[in-house]
């Protein structure tokens, strides 16, 4: 058989990227331009023909290795130009072994360990023929009802940019051609986390002011950090469906930011143009995304069906289909895939799979959030309890506890809570086990009577409640965010039994738990912590670990305040404990102004349940003597702002040291903080330290009126703390640099 295209290009050595992809552009028909355009779905059962055809650039959803390696094949060998494929999946939060859920990392506040998990789930799947996941995503998130919110780093644009960062390293390594590494997706460009009243796909309406301050600032940050591809949102931004969005794709993306990689649709995104109301057909929907410059159609066949009729008609011209079409072969030119295609299953060592677990295990370790401890409750000790009573529905349920997103996950690799209790306590300790309830939803109350039982004949109880996995994720938004089913109850026939109740949430979002609070003596918000779970929660509630995460995201008392998030602006009537008035205050036939007047709602306090940035530990820590070394200093130059850090407690312990600023003037209003610096610091007991933050004018930039970024001359207020609610507070000045 003739050598095809690519491998006769193989044997011209040494080609570099340019060269080789021009080379290969130069002899692909236009039909076969559009192949690569077109990413299958492994359903199609007229994929590998299509392969054969050159009509397909890429597959997502096949995880067979050797249907991989076959596909690989007949693309490479029988087909006329040769070209490998993009083997897609979204690989989350891990693929077999399961990390916590990406709002768990982030609530871990580690960019070593976001980025080491990445990287290990990036080494599985790379293991199994994929090279490349449709991750992070890094949609700013600030409404929990939405499902999504499971998947995404939080709300806040410093945290999420940094993390999404170091996700990105994880999953594409030093070099993408390494057999390692996969390419990465930044997503759902953009604002798909304000979907209106937090519902899946909604409409999103934002300013550009706001866009630009708030929710493009990660996707500049990842586009600068190299990720390879970005994926057009699902979502109609201020009218105009992001599919078929030029401006935020074109003017923004590309020209702006000079972003050069490869822009993926989301899930038959472009024909549901056409749904949005967007586009009248299929055809006119090709052409509007193709316009706003999509290169890849995910699973439709739009671009397949009506590309070729642009191109005689003069409506696109082939120089646009070669430009997207050259940054798809040069993302495989990176990869190495035209060199290296074919995936030899690396059986992991054992000890790379303790690698996995135990990083799994620190990450869970490291994300869980210890929101109240009365009484120093915890940690248990095993020596002081005989009797503990385990219950609740997510106790023992190695599915539920590894989250949404979890397509190859090793299931039966999961360890419970239960089951890592047991092997802690062994036989010092009695534990006695009942689910209460079958599942997180269920109304059916028949276990009560015998939870309560063993609860009465227990030291303590342990109650592991919160979402089951398919709760949160992908199009599960809930309008209430409590408990499900009869949890609550259940807690409720625990706490009147009299017995010490400690409470772990399992959840993919937060959850509304102002009543459940004055219940319970302890809560340590888990969220879904993935396959080793159990032995990190079991480590943390017997002093074998320290909690140190903190919430990534407000956690509202209720609904109603959402959206609840610390960046909020002050508006011209902020609320304020001195003007709060309750409901039950107001005296009948009051006249209008007895209120407060200011911004709060009658029937819940203005403040949060717990702040962003909130997470107990078992130690206390102290902050003193905020400074700065320039009270003033010019644009261009760095301020340094210290606290001494103290550990006064009696457990060594890490903290998650916090710098927030606020832009007390601003041409465009700015929040009332803004994050700017985190650090994870260890610190054994009765040590201190100082901690320093570093600067720049640059960081205080943000977007004004003309949309330029910019930093404004002026007073800044500087905190440093343990949280986004800290009062540390010193003052510095930002002035002109003289002419
Ligand atoms: C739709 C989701 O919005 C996106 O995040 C995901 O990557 C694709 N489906 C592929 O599964």
């Amino acid at each position: 058989m003739p050598a095809n295209i690519c491998q006769q290009l193989n044997k011209a050595k040494n080609l570099d990227k340019e060269s080789y992809v021009s080379s290969l552009l130069s002899q692909m028909t236009l039909k076969e331009k559009i192949g690569q355009m077109s990413q299958f779905n492994n359903d199609d059962d007229k994929l590998a023909t299509a392969i054969k055809n050159d009509d397909v650039g890429s597959v997502i959803n096949e995880v067979d290795l050797d249907i991989i390696n076959e596909f690989q094949r007949i693309a490479t060998k029988e087909s006329r130009l040769g070209i490998p494929l993009l083997i897609g999946r979204d690989v989350i939060h891990g693929y077999n072994t399961i990390f916590p859920i990406p709002l768990a990392q982030a609530a871990s506040w580690s960019t070593e360990l976001v980025e080491t998990s990445a990287n290990l789930a990036a080494i599985e799947s790379s293991n199994n023929g994929i090279n490349w996941t449709f991750a992070p995503m890094i949609d700013i998130s600030r409404d929990p009802r939405w499902g999504r919110i499971a998947e995404s780093l939080g709300e806040d644009p410093y945290l999420c940019s940094t993390l999404g960062v170091a996700m990105v390293k994880g999953f594409q390594g030093n070099n993408l051609a390494n057999k390692t590494s996969i390419a990465a997706c930044a997503k759902h460009f953009a604002g798909y986390g304000a979907s209106e009243s937090g519902r899946d796909y909604n409409t999103t309406n934002i300013p550009e002011n706001e866009l630009r301050n708030v929710y493009l600032p990660p996707f500049k940050a990842l586009a600068d950090a190299g990720v390879s591809t970005f994926m057009a949102s699902f979502s109609d931004l201020n009218g105009v469906p992001v599919t078929g969005n030029s401006w935020l794709l074109n003017d923004i993306l590309r020209d702006e930011w000079q972003y050069n990689g490869l822009v993926v649709s989301d899930w038959e995104s472009i024909p549901q143009l056409v749904t949005h109301g967007f586009c009248e057909d299929e055809k006119s929907a090709a052409f509007e995304a193709c316009q706003a410059g999509v290169d890849m159609e995910m699973a439709s066949d739009t671009y397949a069906k009506n590309l070729p009729s642009f191109i005689q008609e003069n409506k696109i011209s082939i120089e646009q289909i070669d430009t997207m079409v050259s940054r798809l072969l040069k993302l495989k030119f990176d990869l190495g895939l035209f060199e290296n295609h074919f995936t030899e299953s690396r059986n992991p060592t054992e000890h790379l799979k303790n690698t996995y677990l135990n990083v799994a295990k620190e990450v869970a370790t490291k994300s869980c959030v210890l929101l109240k401890n009365d009484k120093q409750i915890l940690p248990l000790c095993k020596t002081k309890i005989s009797s503990l009573a385990v219950i609740g529905p997510l106790a023992d349920d190695g599915y539920e506890q590894l989250g949404t997103w979890i397509f190859d996950a090793k299931i039966n690799q999961s360890v419970t809570c239960l089951d890592a209790i047991k092997d802690y306590v062994g036989n010092t300790v009695d534990v006695k086990f009942n689910e209460g309830l079958e599942t997180s939803r269920s109304n059916n109350q028949d276990s009560f009577e015998e939870a309560v039982k063993i609860a009465l004949s227990s030291d303590v109880a342990v109650m592991i409640v919160g979402e089951e996995a398919i709760l949160s994720g992908e199009a599960h938004c809930r309008s209430n965010i409590d408990l499900p089913g009869c949890q609550e109850q259940l807690i409720d026939a625990i706490h009147k039994t009299g017995t010490p109740i400690v409470l772990v949430i399992m959840a993919g979002r937060p959850i509304t738990l102002e009543k459940i609070l004055p219940k319970v003596d302890a809560i340590l918000f888990a969220w879904h912590p993935g396959t080793m779970g159990g032995p990190a929660i079991t480590d943390l509630l017997f002093g074998e670990a320290c909690p140190s995460g903190k919430l990534p995201v407000t956690f509202p008392r209720n609904v109603g305040q959402i959206p609840l998030y610390y960046g909020q602006k002050n508006t011209g009537r902020p609320a304020s404990d001195a003007t709060f008035v309750d409901i039950n205050d107001i005296e009948v036939r009051a006249p209008q102004t007895s209120l407060g007047m200011t911004s709060t709602h009658l029937d819940t306090h203005f403040s949060p349940l717990f702040p962003f940035g909130f997470g107990l530990s078992y130690t206390q820590f102290e902050y003193t003597n905020i400074q700065v070394n320039m009270h003033s200093f010019s644009m261009g130059e760095s301020v340094e702002v210290s606290a001494t850090l103290s550990n006064v407690g009696s457990v060594d312990a890490e903290e998650i040291v916090q710098l927030y600023i606020r832009d007390l003037v601003g041409s465009v209003t700015r929040p009332v903080k803004e994050l700017k610096g985190f650090q994870r610091i260890y610190l054994p007991a009765g040590q201190s330290k100082t901690v320093v933050f570093k600067v720049h004018t640059d960081e205080l930039a943000f977007y004004n009126r003309q949309m330029k970024l910019n930093t404004e001359p002026g007073l800044f207020n500087a905190w440093i703390g343990s949280n986004s609610a800290t009062e540390l507070k010193a003052v510095f000045e930002v002035v002109l640099t003289p002419e």
